[in-house]
């Protein structure tokens, strides 16, 4: 499978990662032999027809943070050129975030699928702006389109809710979408300072390029976007949530909250009627109630009662790792044809 890569901060650089380390095992198990022939970033591109070599092409971002120094005297291409004229099967865009246009990624995924390549996208924004509209393209076009990363880092909670509880009619959910806000609020419970807690998210390398994009909630919002999407077949984006982030939550609240027995977590939460994101006291007793970055969601369908998934929500090879997933149903499906 040919890959053309788009974007290659932490979850692209953890992605070929992960090839170099698993590649003997993909094939062995999954038949599955991924070749980066294309690789591009806000500064440069490096193509390769035969695939990349991935240690080389890290070696260079990390020396001069830009994939344009793969060669000695590469071009630098525009990426929806590279898109459009590298021969691949898919396109991994993993961009950063944009909330307000979803540009540049938006652009990408649909040069992709225009150009008949399945699309994976760990980029959030042309999702939860556009979802219904590109899962419209998607199929006008024949093509695949899989995004496990933007929920759950990764934490399979689609397919969680799409596969395992398929038959059954889910009614709500409600959970921890964000890895950033969860680790701030943990650690302000164990007595640190909001700020020296976001400083910290960030040098772990979980928060957005844009960390106010975590902290006001936008990030929770616009998975709970995708979800609402994919898990409930509601058509709704950005517009359609409530939204308020942690930015207003003190210390104290946090201690007063936990003499209670509670915590306060920032919550999103979907049914019929509203799509919100909060913050909210919740009982420590309760499973979503989980530290760090992990995510948890609970599940109320109309069978089978209430489940809840939890696991890490966010980092680069956690993420890799869902694209990874999305990669080998790519390939499983195209052979079942
Ligand atoms: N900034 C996001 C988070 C990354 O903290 O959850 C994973 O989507």
């Amino acid at each position: 499978m040919r890959v053309i890569v788009v974007g290659f901060g932490v979850v692209g650089q953890s992605f070929a990662k992960l090839l170099l380390s698993r590649s003997a095992d993909l094939y062995s198990q999954h038949g599955v032999k991924p070749r980066i022939v294309a690789c591009v970033d806000n500064k440069g591109s490096a193509i390769a027809p035969a695939g990349l070599d991935l240690q080389r092409l890290l070696d260079a971002k990390k020396a001069k943070d830009t994939v344009g120094a793969y060669e000695k005297n590469s071009s630098k291409f525009d990426p929806l050129q590279v898109i459009e004229n590298v021969d691949a099967e898919v396109v991994l865009e993993c961009t950063p975030t944009n909330l307000s246009d979803g540009e540049p990624g938006t652009s990408h995924i649909i040069t992709a699928m225009r150009t008949g390549k399945h699309v994976i996208s760990v980029n959030k924004g042309p999702l939860a702006l556009a979802f219904p509209s590109l899962i419209e393209l998607a199929g006008y076009n024949g093509v695949m389109f899989r995004f496990s990363g933007t929920v759950g880092g990764g934490t399979p909670i689609l397919e969680f809710a799409k596969r395992c509880l398929k038959g059954d009619r889910i009614t709500s959910f409600q959970g921890i979408l964000n890895g950033t806000t969860n680790y701030i609020l943990s650690k302000m419970e164990e007595g640190l300072t909001y700020e020296s807690a976001l400083e910290d998210a960030k040098k772990k390398g979980y928060a957005e390029a844009v960390p106010s994009l975590d902290t006001d909630g936008f990030d929770a919002a616009a998975k709970l976007v995708i979800m609402a999407n994919w898990v409930m077949g509601m058509k709704v984006t950005m517009k359609d949530v409530k939204r308020t982030g942690i930015s207003g939550v003190k210390v104290s609240d946090v201690k007063k909250a936990g003499e209670r027995g509670n915590a306060i977590k920032l919550i999103a939460a979907c049914d019929s009627r509203r799509l919100d994101v909060a913050p909210t006291e919740v009982s420590k007793k309760d499973p979503i109630c989980v530290n760090g970055t992990l995510n948890a969601v609970t599940f109320s369908s109309e069978h089978s009662g209430q489940q809840t998934i939890i696991g890490r929500g966010a980092g680069g090879m956690e993420t890799a790792s869902a694209v990874l997933r999305d990669l080998i149903e790519i390939r499983d499906t195209i052979f079942e044809r």
